[in-house]
């Protein structure tokens, strides 16, 4: 598991972006949706921008680049110019400390 920090290190709406190589091979990011912790894959799958830089709303980040949108409970995106899913992390809160356990496997991508 990747320790992210204490719950208040990561404000109401905000995210934060635990970078590669740390414990994980790719950057991962961490929101905080209405005090619920969720994670992905930080990086678009469209083009190399950073979720964690997007905008919140509700349950779904919008790509600061070229505004697709990604549902952060099941990483797939609501429609172009991103088609693939990015991966979703389990988020752990245990004694006051948030973790982040990385999925290894690549999302399940739908038929469209
Ligand atoms: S880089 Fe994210 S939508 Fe293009």
């Amino acid at each position: 598991m990747i320790l992210v920090g204490r719950p208040e290190d990561i404000p109401l709406g905000e995210a934060v972006r635990l970078e590669a190589g740390i414990a994980a091979e790719v950057p991962i990011a961490v929101f905080n949706v209405d005090g619920e912790f969720l994670a992905i894959d930080d990086t678009c799958t469209h083009q190399d921008a950073s979720l964690a830089d997007g905008w919140l709303e509700g349950c779904t980040v919008e790509c600061p680049l070229h505004a697709a949108c990604f549902d952060l409970r099941t990483g797939m995106p609501s429609g172009p110019p991103a088609k693939k899913p990015v991966r979703t992390h389990e988020v752990l809160v245990v004694e006051g400390l948030v973790y982040v356990r990385v999925v290894e496997e690549a999302p399940v991508e739908t038929a469209a």
